[in-house]
C-alpha cells in the first residue's frame, strides 16, 4: 500500500451484492430481460446421429412449421462456420459432416419459442444423411493415433539418470490403470443468447458469458463484421463453472446471425436435454500408470499416460491437459517423472472448462497413486504424502515442480499438521479401526488430502485486466471491469476493493454489467483469477482518482497529499482537518478534475515455454487439505459422508463469508463428481443417455455433512496480490478427493490387509459394490 491511508470493508464478510436479489427472484437474469417488440426464438435442430455424412437438409419442410419465419444453415453463415477458442474447428452449424449426436446442423426462427423447438425436432426427418462408422472410446482412438492435437510430453529427471532407470533401481513397484468420468458443469441458468440489432446496423447480444470479449469477436467474426459493431453484456450468470468459457459461443454466434439476417430480436434458449446434449463438459480421463518407491512410500519415479477425453473438437482441451500435467505433483516432490498427455478424438460433444480446468483429473491420479503405495506397504497414507512433501523454501530441488517452476511459499506442511490436530485424524483413524473391526456391514472410511493449485492462465497473455472507475459528483462511485459474475462474489470483491481505496462504504459503490462497450478485450472470468485481475485493475482505476482528489485537497490544507486519509466517507489531514468525500469531489469537479478513470492491470513475471511445457506458468499456489469420513453399507453400496473438516488457504481474505461460499461449494461440487455424477452415452449409438436431472444425480443439500468444518489458513500471499488475497474459485474442489479416497478406505476395510479396491470414480454405490465384491473375493 501506497503511502496515503485507507481503510474500508476489504477483508470483512460483507454479502454478496446480489444476495436479496438472488433469494427475492429479483435479479436479473438474461431470460429474465423484458423482450423487446418483434422478439424471434430460436432452436437448433440437432444430429441424430454419432458420425455421418451430411447429404442436405430439407429446409422446405421446416419453412412450411406453423410459426417459422426462416431457417438457417451452415452456407448462410457470412464469415466462416467456426466458433472454436484454439484451434478452430468447431463448427457453429454442421457443414458435410456429422460429428456427434446432439450437433447443431440448422436453426429454426419462429415467432414463438415453442414453434421453432416443434420445428426443430423434426431434425431426425428433415436432415439427409450417410450413417458413417463412430468412435466413442479413448483408448481406442488414441490406439488409432485420432487425436484432436498431437499429445504432449512432459518429464523430468533430478537424477539425470531418467525416470526408466530411476523405475527399475527402485525398491517397490506398482502399476495400474485408473478411470475417471467427466462431469456436467449443472450451471442452474442455462446456456443462453438474445440478440438486437442496433439502429446503426451493430448489434447488442445479452449472453450468460464468462467471456463476452471472444464472444463479440466470434460473432463479427461469423458475420465477417469489425468487432466494434458487436456489443456483448453480461450483468450475471446463474452459474457458469467453466461451461460458458468458449462454449457459449455457438449460442451467440447463432443468434446473433438470426439477428443480422432478419433485423429482428432474437432470443437462443434451449432446454436443459438439448444444452447437455449439445455443449461439452469436465474431460473424463483414462490413465496407465507406474510408480517406484522406497520403504517409506517415497515416490522415486513416476510414468504416466493420461487420455483426455476430447470429444469431437479441440475446443479448450489442449491448455485442460496442459494444467492437467502440470498438477500431477499436486503437492509432491515428483524427482523423476515423465508424463504422456494425449488428447483422442470421439464422436461425442467437445469436452471444455469445468471448475479446475483439467488440475483435478491431474492431482487426482497422484493421490489415488499415493493411496496404492500406502495400503502396499500397509502404512496410513498421511504417512506417505507427509514423506513426499515439497521442501520448505531454499530446500533447492526439493522445491522445483516437473515444469520448472520454484515452489517458494510451502504451508502444506503447516497446513496439513494444522488440520491433523483440528480434525483428531490420529484419534479418529484408531476409533475407525476399532468400529471395523466390529461392524461387519457398515464400514467407515478416513482420508486427509491436500491441495496445491496453481494460480494464472497457462497462456500469459490472458493474465490482464481492464476496468473503469466512475465518481459521480454526488460521491457515489459506478465500477465496470472486465471480470464476469457466475455467483462467486466477483463483483462483491472488486466492488469491495475500490471502496477501501475510496475510504468508502460498500453501499456508495455500485458495480454494472460486464460490457465489451466498457473495457475492451478482456480476458475469461476462469482460471479463478477474477479477483487478482480485476481487482487490481478496479484498484489501478481507483487510486488514480484517490490521488487527484489528495492532490487537490492537499492544496488547500498546505500538506502534502500523501499526509490524506481516505477514511469512513471523509479525508483527513495531518493537523486534523477534515472534509467529506462528497465534498471534496464536489470541489475537484468546480475545479475541472478528471473524477473517472480507468485501470489496467498485467500479472508480472510469468514465462512459458508451450514445447517444452517449462517455465513459471503460476503467479503463486493456493493450497488446503481436507479430512472426510465416510460410513458405507457394503451390502448396498450406499454410503454417507458423516464429517468433513476442510482448511483452505485464500491468503489475507477480501471477503471471509465469500471464500468459506466457494470453498464449500467447490468441495460439494467435487464431491458429485467423483461419487454420484455418471455420465452415460449409449455403447452403440453415442447418444449421451444421462442428459437431464432425472437421470444425471448431482449434489443437494442432503448430500451436505450435517458436520462440516471450514477454515481458513491463516496466511498471507507471499506474492503482490490484491491485499495479499489468494484466488478462491477452483482450487478447493480437490478438497473432495479425501471423500474419494475416505471410501477407497472404507472398501479396503471389507478385504484382506493390503488389498486395493479396483475402484473408479465416479464411486456410485454400483461402482463401490463392485469394488467391495473384489476385494471380499
Ligand atoms: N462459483 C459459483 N457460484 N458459480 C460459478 O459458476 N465458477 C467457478 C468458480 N466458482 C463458479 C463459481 C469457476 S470454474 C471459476 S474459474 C471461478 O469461479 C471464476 O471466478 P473467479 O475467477 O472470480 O474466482
Ligand atoms: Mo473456470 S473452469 O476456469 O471457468
Amino acid at each position: 500500500m501506497g503511502a496515503v491511508h485507507t481503510t474500508g470493508p476489504v477483508g470483512q464478510s460483507l454479502p454478496h451484492e446480489s444476495a436479496l436479489g438472488h433469494v427475492t427472484g429479483r435479479s436479473a437474469y438474461v431470460d429474465d430481460l423484458p423482450e423487446l417488440q418483434g422478439t424471434l426464438h430460436a432452436a437448433l435442430g440437432l444430429s441424430p446421429v454419432a458420425h455421418g455424412r451430411l447429404l442436405g437438409i430439407d429446409v422446405a419442410a421446416l419453412k412450411a412449421q406453423p410459426g417459422v419465419v426462416a431457417v438457417f444453415t451452415a452456407e448462410d453463415i457470412p464469415g466462416p462456420n467456426d466458433c472454436g477458442p484454439i484451434v478452430h474447428d468447431d463448427p457453429i452449424l454442421a457443414q458435410g459432416e456429422l460429428r456427434y449426436l446432439g450437433q447443431p446442423v440448422f436453426a429454426v426462427v419462429a415467432q414463438t419459442r415453442d414453434a421453432a423447438r416443434r420445428a426443430a425436432a423434426l431434425a431426425a426427418k428433415v436432415i439427409q444423411h450417410e450413417p458413417l462408422p463412430a468412435r466413442f472410446s479413448l483408448r481406442e482412438a488414441h490406439a488409432s493415433g485420432e487425436h484432436v492435437v498431437p499429445p504432449m510430453r512432459l518429464a523430468r529427471s533430478a537424477s539425470g539418470a531418467g525416470v526408466a532407470s530411476a523405475m527399475a533401481q527402485a525398491p517397490h513397484r506398482l502399476s495400474g490403470q485408473f478411470s475417471l468420468g467427466g462431469q456436467e458443469q449443472f450451471y442452474l441458468e442455462g446456456q443462453i443468447s438474445y440478440a438486437a440489432p442496433q439502429d446503426d446496423g451493430g448489434l447488442k447480444i445479452w449472453c450468460s458469458t464468462q467471456h463476452p470479449s471472444e464472444m463479440q469477436a466470434l460473432v463479427a467474426h461469423a458475420l465477417a463484421w469489425p468487432q466494434h459493431q458487436v456489443q456483448v453484456e453480461c450483468r450475471r450468470m446463474g452459474g457458469g463453472f467453466g461451461g460458458k468459457e468458449s462454449q457459449s459461443a455457438l449460442f451467440a454466434c447463432v443468434a446473433g446471425l438470426a439477428a443480422a439476417r432478419l433485423r429482428r430480436p432474437v432470443k437462443l434458449r434451449p432446454d436443459r436435454d438439448d444444452d447437455m446434449l449439445i455443449t461439452g463438459r469436465r474431460h473424463g480421463f483414462e490413465f496407465d500408470w507406474a510408480v517406484g518407491f522406497d520403504d517409506a512410500g517415497r515416490l522415486l519415479a513416476l510414468d504416466v499416460t493420461l487420455l483426455g477425453h476430447a470429444g469431437h473438437s479441440a475446443d479448450l482441451s489442449p491448455p485442460v491437459m496442459t494444467r492437467a500435467l502440470c498438477h500431477i505433483d499436486n503437492a509432491y516432490w515428483l524427482p523423476e517423472v515423465s508424463l504422456l498427455g494425449a488428447l483422442p478424438r470421439t464422436h461425442t460433444q467437445s469436452n471444455t472448462a469445468f471448475r479446475g480446468f483439467g488440475g483435478p483429473q491431474g492431482a487426482l491420479i497422484t493421490e489415488v497413486i499415493i493411496d496404492h503405495i500406502a495400503r502396499h506397504l500397509q502404512i496410513d497414507p498421511l504417512a506417505v504424502r507427509q514423506a513426499n512433501w515439497y521442501g520448505q523454501d531454499g530446500d533447492g530441488e526439493r522445491n522445483t515442480t516437473p515444469y520448472g517452476q520454484k515452489v517458494v511459499d510451502n504451508v502444506m506442511p503447516a497446513l496439513a499438521a494444522e488440520l491433523v490436530e483440528q480434525a483428531r485424524y490420529t484419534q479418529r483413524r484408531a476409533d475407525i479401526a476399532t468400529f471395523n473391526a466390529h461392524s461387519p456391514v457398515l464400514k467407515k472410511g478416513l482420508a486427509l488430502t491436500p491441495v496445491k493449485f496453481g494460480i494464472s492462465f497457462n497462456v500469459n497473455h490472458f493474465n490482464q485486466a481492464g476496468a473503469l472507475v466512475h465518481v459521480y459528483t454526488d460521491g457515489t462511485v459506478l465500477v465496470n471491469h472486465g471480470g464476469c459474475e457466475m455467483g462467486q462474489g466477483l463483483h462483491t470483491k472488486v466492488a469491495q476493493v475500490v471502496a477501501h481505496e475510496l475510504g468508502l462504504e460498500l453501499t456508495q459503490v455500485r458495480i454494472t454489467a460486464t460490457d465489451t462497450s466498457k473495457v475492451a478485450n478482456t480476458s475469461a472470468t476462469a482460471a479463478s483469477t477474477g479477483a487478482d485481475l480485476n481487482g487490481k485493475a478496479a484498484q489501478d482505476a481507483a487510486r488514480k482518482i484517490r490521488e487527484r482528489l489528495a492532490a487537490l485537497v492537499a492544496t488547500g490544507w498546505g500538506c502534502a497529499a500523501a499526509d490524506i486519509a481516505f477514511r469512513q466517507g471523509q479525508l483527513h489531514g495531518p493537523r486534523g482537518q477534515s472534509l467529506s468525500f462528497k465534498d471534496a469531489v464536489g470541489q475537484a469537479y468546480l475545479a475541472r478534475v478528471q473524477l473517472w478513470a480507468d485501470g489496467f492491470y498485467a500479472t508480472p513475471g510469468l514465462h512459458w515455454d508451450r514445447q517444452t511445457l517449462n517455465g513459471r506458468p503460476f503467479y503463486y499456489f493456493a493450497y488446503g487439505a481436507a479430512v472426510s469420513e465416510v460410513l458405507l453399507d457394503t451390502l448396498t453400496g450406499e454410503w454417507k459422508l458423516l464429517r468433513a473438516d476442510l482448511l483452505h488457504d485464500v491468503g489475507q481474505s477480501l471477503n471471509p463469508a465469500l471464500d468459506i461460499g466457494q470453498i464449500e461449494g467447490a468441495f460439494v461440487q467435487g464431491m458429485g463428481w467423483l461419487t454420484t455424477e455418471e455420465l452415460v452415452w449409449h455403447p452403440q449409438t453415442g447418444k449421451l443417455l444421462t442428459h437431464a436431472p432425472s437421470t444425471y444425480k448431482i449434489p443437494t443439500a442432503n448430500d451436505v455433512p450435517e458436520a462440516l468444518h471450514t477454515r481458513l489458513f491463516a496466511n498471507r500471499n507471499v506474492e503482490d496480490t490484491i491485499h495479499r488475497s489468494k484466488a478462491v474459485g477452483e482450487p478447493p474442489l480437490l478438497l473432495a478427493f479425501s471423500v474419494f479416497l475416505a471410501l477407497r478406505d472404507a472398501v479396503a476395510a471389507c478385504g484382506a490387509p493390503g488389498c486395493q479396491p479396483p475402484l473408479s470414480a465416479p464411486a456410485t454405490p454400483e461402482a463401490l459394490l463392485r469394488a467391495i465384491h473384489a476385494v471380499q473375493a
